[in-house]
Parts: structure tokens; C-alpha cells; sequence
């Protein structure tokens, strides 16, 4: 399997380049090409990776650079380019819309000279918007262009309340959903740790007190701004996220996780992209999972909508 797999990355930035390094170190791929606007940084970062696989802890995995056209024949294109949000707490990820839905249209523009094959796994941000643009604009088949969505938000879920019931992360099962961003929310009802449902967590885990279930969500949407202005960037998170839906292609794994793609009336919503549980094999999200979520969830989610919407319909979307 590995020998055939082909993954694109477009855009090598902090958070492209980070993707690199993971997508090596995790076996995703036999080849991976870099592309990037400034041809010199996509040729650096592959011949610097180059360098990492002499090492001999990966497979000899061919890493290279090129133009748009090496995307003909990619299995994951994963599109990390555009300008991010800055540190100093005066953006959030929806101050970047206008200029950024420009660079999608642009590398879509590109792209889909080449294949609509290809599982186009979108993290450039605002995350919802740029997945609605690139998925609505283009012709790319329905479920095969989707965003990295609130996989990250979960990630940083499962880490916070892992380490407060003293467990593995990866043990804690449950979903953040909405928008990947300020409105992102915990979906309290869908968590469970071993099995052990939320309301009797405490019960079976060793914990802190003073724990506030409502404090959660904050934390988890405020964590993403203590890490970008503590180093600058976020990339490790999002760089292991977007490998993991990858991985969940290539290995045509059905793997249940929560990315964004336009919703066509579940709960009532529709003309906006947000995230959702769904589930992921071969040809991108072959299910999206529009589970039974009580009222105050389903408002969560509709605020979700609203304050994507009103970017995406600013932007003349
Ligand atoms: C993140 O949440 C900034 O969207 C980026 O890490």
C-alpha cells in the first residue's frame, strides 16, 4: 500500500512544513510533493526532509517539490497555504476571509486543472469558510474536498479531560463540533471514558476537584491563543490532526471524526460548512454522522452557523 501512495502539500509554512515532518515520521505516504507560491521554500523544506529520512527511522520516502501539475496524480492533497492568524489577541481566524478565500480560489483554480481525484483535506483558515469556497466553487465531487474542522478542537478536548480523569487521551471519546474557531463547542452529550458516561465520570476516574463542565469549551477555544502567543503559530496539533484524516483515507479506514464540509439541511442548516462527526475512507467522508444532539447543542451549532455564515455571505459567498 505504501509503495503506491501519493500525498500532495500545498503551502510550507510553519504549519505545512509541520505536516511534512509528521506525514514522514507516520508512514502516510511512498512520495510526497511540496508545493509552494515561493518555489525556493517548497524545494528547502523537501530536500530538508530529504535529509531527515537518511536517518533510516522512516521508510525511504521520496520527497520532492514541483508546480500545481503534481497534484494529477495524488491520492491527499492537504492545503495548509495563506497567511495565519498573528499573535497580540486582535484577530480571530475570520479576520483572514477575504484574503484568504482569495489564495483557495486561486489554488483551486489550479488544482482542479488536474484531478478532482485527488481527497483535498483543506486547513487553512477561517476553516469553514475556505472548505465552503473550495468545495462549493469548483465542481470537486461532493464528500472528496472536506476541512480539517473541529478534529483539532477535539484533540485539544481529549487532552484537557484526559489529563484531568488521569487517563489516556485517546481514551476519551466525545466530540467537539461547529465551527473551527471561536463558536466551537463541546457536544457533552457524545462523551464517555471507558465506556463510563459523562455524568458518572467522576464516580470511576480519579480527578481534580472544581471542575467546571462549562468552563471546557472556553479552554479549549482559548488554549489555541495561549499557544499562538507563547510561540507565535500553532502547528503541531493541527500538523498530527490533518495526518490522522489522511491516514484515515489512504488506509480507507471509516474512521469516525469530526471535519467540515457544507451541510444540506441536517438540523435545519444549510449554504455553510461546519463540522460534524463523519466517517472517512478512500473517497473522503463517505458518511456524515448528523447524530441526535439535545437543545442546547442544536443552539450551539446554530450560532456555529450563524457567525460562519454571516463571513461567508460578508465575502459575497
Ligand atoms: C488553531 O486552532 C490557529 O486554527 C489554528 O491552532
Amino acid at each position: 500500500m505504501l509503495k503506491t501512495h501519493k500525498l500532495a502539500i500545498i503551502g510550507l509554512g510553519h504549519v505545512g512544513s509541520a505536516v511534512l515532518a509528521r506525514a514522514i515520521a507516520c508512514q502516510l505516504a511512498a512520495e510526497i510533493v511540496c508545493i509552494d507560491i515561493k518555489p525556493e521554500v517548497a524545494h528547502g523544506e523537501a530536500v530538508d526532509a530529504t535529509h531527515s529520512i537518511a536517518c533510516a527511522l522512516t521508510p525511504n520516502v521520496h520527497v520532492y517539490s514541483g508546480g500545481f501539475e503534481e497534484v494529477k496524480d495524488a491520492d491527499v492533497i492537504i492545503c495548509a497555504a495563506g497567511p495565519s492568524i498573528l499573535p497580540g489577541g486582535v484577530m480571530d481566524r475570520l479576520t483572514l476571509a477575504k484574503e484568504n478565500i482569495a489564495v483557495i480560489r486561486s489554488i483551486m483554480t489550479e488544482v482542479t486543472k488536474y484531478t478532482r481525484e485527488a481527497v483535498f483535506i483543506m486547513i487553512t483558515n477561517p476553516l469553514d469558510v475556505t472548505t465552503h469556497v473550495a468545495a462549493t466553487e469548483f465542481g470537486y465531487p461532493e464528500g472528496r474536498l472536506f476541512g480539517t474542522g473541529t478534529t483539532l478542537e477535539t484533540l485539544r478536548f481529549k487532552s484537557i479531560l484526559g489529563a484531568h480523569y488521569h487517563v489516556d487521551p485517546t481514551d476519551v471519546q466525545g466530540y467537539m463540533l461547529g465551527e473551527h474557531g471561536n463558536s466551537a463547542f463541546p457536544a457533552w452529550s457524545t462523551v464517555s471514558i471507558g465506556g463510563v458516561p459523562l455524568e458518572k465520570l467522576d464516580d470511576f476516574f480519579e480527578h481534580e476537584e472544581g471542575f467546571d463542565c462549562e468552563k471546557v469549551g472556553g479552554e479549549v477555544v482559548n488554549t489555541a491563543y495561549d499557544v499562538l502567543n507563547s510561540k507565535g503559530w500553532t502547528n503541531t496539533g493541527i500538523a498530527m490532526g490533518a495526518c490522522r484524516l489522511a491516514k484515515a483515507v489512504l488506509y480507507d479506514e471509516h474512521a469516525v471524526l469530526p471535519v467540515s464540509m457544507p451541510f444540506s439541511g441536517e438540523y435545519g442548516i444549510e449554504d455553510v460548512s461546519l463540522s460534524l462527526p463523519s466517517v472517512i475512507g478512500k473517497e473522503g467522508v463517505l458518511k456524515r454522522v448528523p447524530l441526535p444532539l439535545p437543545a442546547e447543542e442544536e443552539d450551539a451549532l446554530r450560532k456555529s452557523a450563524k457567525s460562519v455564515k454571516a463571513v461567508l455571505r460578508g465575502n459575497g459567498v
